[in-house]
C-alpha cells in the first residue's frame, strides 16, 4: 500500500505499534513464566495487563480512523524478540537469567518509548488531541514500566547474577 498523506503514516504508524502490542504481550506472558525473582514476575506480569489494555486503546483508535488494526507486522519487534529468546535460552542458571530477562524487556520497552513518542508527535501535529492524549498515557505507562525494571536491576537482581 502506498502512503501519500501524513495521516496515512501516522495511522500505519499505529497499525504497527497494534502489531507490537500483540507480540509484546505474548512475549511478557512467556518471560512470566521464566522469570524467578518474585518482584520481578510481579512488575512482568503487571505490564502484560498493561499491554492488553494498551492494545485496546489502539484498537480503539485504528477502529475510529476507519483503519484495519491487523494491517501491519511490526518486523523490527518480532526481531527483538527473537534475540530475547535467544538470549534466554543460552542462559540456564536463575539468577543470571533473570538478569537477561530484564536486559530483554528493556530494550523492548526502549523501541515502544521511541514508537509511542514518535506517534504522539503525529497526532499532535494532525490535531487528534484525544488520539495524543491516549498515546500519552501509553508512553507514560512505558517508561514506568521501564524505570521499574531498572530499579529491579540494580537493587536485586543483578546482584545476585553479580555474585553467581
Ligand atoms: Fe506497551
Amino acid at each position: 500500500m502506498e502512503i501519500t498523506t501524513f495521516k496515512d503514516m501516522y495511522i500505519a504508524e499505529l497499525q504497527e505499534l497494534r502489531s507490537v502490542e500483540g507480540q509484546l504481550a505474548a512475549a511478557l506472558s512467556r518471560m512470566v513464566e521464566t522469570a524467578a525473582n518474585p518482584s520481578l514476575k510481579d512488575a512482568l506480569a503487571h505490564h502484560c495487563e498493561q499491554t492488553q489494555v494498551q492494545a485496546q486503546r489502539l484498537d480503539s483508535m485504528l477502529q475510529k480512523h476507519g483503519a484495519n488494526p491487523r494491517a501491519h507486522t511490526d518486523q523490527a519487534m518480532q526481531a527483538l524478540v527473537a534475540e530475547a529468546d535467544k538470549m534466554l535460552a543460552m542462559v540456564k542458571m536463575q539468577d543470571l537469567r533473570d538478569a537477561a530477562l530484564i536486559a530483554s524487556a528493556q530494550k523492548l520497552e526502549h523501541y515502544e518509548i521511541a514508537a509511542y513518542g514518535t506517534a504522539a508527535a503525529l497526532a499532535g501535529q494532525l490535531g487528534l488531541r484525544d488520539d495524543q492524549q491516549l498515546l500519552h498515557q501509553t508512553l507514560n505507562e512505558e517508561k514506568a514500566a521501564d524505570t521499574l525494571l531498572t530499579r529491579l536491576a540494580k537493587r536485586e537482581v543483578n546482584q545476585d547474577a553479580v555474585a553467581v
